[in-house]
């Protein structure tokens, strides 16, 4: 008999579980790295009519790997079955990207994927589902999702950017030459397209800004964002495929970012809808910015630096000599729902 004391089974669906990401990522899942050692976990596998076959080929490697804590393995091919209880949707199936092609040019390819599984999650899937949008466009895929799913909380929906804030690491780590998990505070802005934001004025290096340890500013400005912008279409240059290893681990750390707490100080980036954002961005879009979890699945935004300060000067002004004091410091940060 079972001396551990085991949590209650988790439902998590995988979309394009048969593709390559998912090929790395399911492992991860299944051998407890990700939710826990002590976190059983049922694995229900949504496939298309053509990946049938090798999605019963996945089922097959999964079971014979006999993970202790992979409890149920299913498969199909209808969103509406396979979602049913859902905790986590990790929505990973799409049509890829190919050499030359920019991730916009799948949006209408796409898009209906996406329109269709927010239907099937809105219909059967857990009221308190976190879905993750791998599948580009992903941020105009996760609002699409969204927006089909009226009945789940806006911000359950997230758009990775995780891959970008790894990339981003990792290229100021080089940089630096220091190891990765001394750079952090590292936010991307906006689309997980060329035109985000790399963010290396908040960054830090060993708790210090980038820009004090990384003097070089042209290099900042132009070849780090460039990089980071470009690094995804390079990658499809090189292999001729998109990248999955490193796009399974980001998914990894993007649902662990989100189910530990955030360490004191740091933050993470995530695509997540903007009403009510604090940053002036504009609302009713998926955009990537700094959030910051307390482990229980959901998130807050991190708090506007400037604006705070801008709002605490306000409030002594009587003490710098500025005149009346006006005390209008914003309540707290978080989306609305929350
Ligand atoms: C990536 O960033 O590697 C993925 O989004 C695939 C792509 O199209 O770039």
């Amino acid at each position: 008999e079972e001396t551990k004391s085991w949590k209650k089974l988790i439902n998590i669906a995988v979309s394009g579980a048969a593709g390559m990401i998912s090929n790395h990522l399911l492992f991860k899942l299944a051998s407890g790295e990700v939710f826990g050692p002590d976190q059983p976990i049922a694995l229900k596998l949504l496939g298309s009519e053509r990946s049938l076959q090798a999605l019963e080929g996945v089922a097959m490697e999964l079971e014979d790997s006999l993970f202790p804590l992979l409890r149920e393995v299913s498969i199909g091919i209808d969103p509406y079955e396979v979602f049913q209880d859902a905790e986590w949707a990790l929505l990973i199936g799409a049509k890829p990207r190919g050499p030359g092609m920019e991730r916009a040019d799948l949006l209408d390819i796409n898009g209906q994927i996406f329109a269709e599984q927010g239907r099937a999650l809105n219909a059967v899937a857990s009221r308190n589902v976190k879905v993750i949008v791998v599948g580009n466009p992903c941020n105009t895929n996760a609002l699409i999702c969204m927006k089909n799913a009226p009945n789940i909380p806006a911000k359950n929906f997230h758009a990775l950017t995780r891959l970008d804030e790894n990339r981003a690491k990792c290229q100021l780590a080089l940089k630096a030459g220091v190891f990765y998990d001394k750079v952090s505070n590292v936010t991307i802005w906006g689309n997980h397209s060329t035109t985000q934001v790399p963010d290396f004025l908040n960054a830090k290096i060993d708790g210090m800004p980038v820009i004090d340890v990384i003097k070089d500013r042209k290099w900042l400005e132009e070849e780090f964002t460039e990089k980071v912008q470009k690094r995804g279409g390079v990658l499809i240059q090189k292999w001729g495929r998109s990248s999955a290893a490193s796009t399974a681990v980001s998914i990894v750390d993007a649902i662990r970012a989100l189910i530990t707490p955030t360490p004191k100080g740091d933050w993470f980036s995530t695509g997540v809808y903007t009403d009510g954002n604090p940053y002036g961005i504009a609302e009713g879009i998926v955009f990537s910015m700094p959030c910051r979890s307390n482990g229980d699945g959901d998130y807050v935004l991190v708090k506007d630096t400037e604006a705070e300060l801008l709002a605490e000067k306000r409030c002594v002004a009587h003490l710098t000599g500025e005149g009346i004091a006006v005390c209008d410091l914003p309540g707290d940060t978080m989306l609305p729902g929350e």
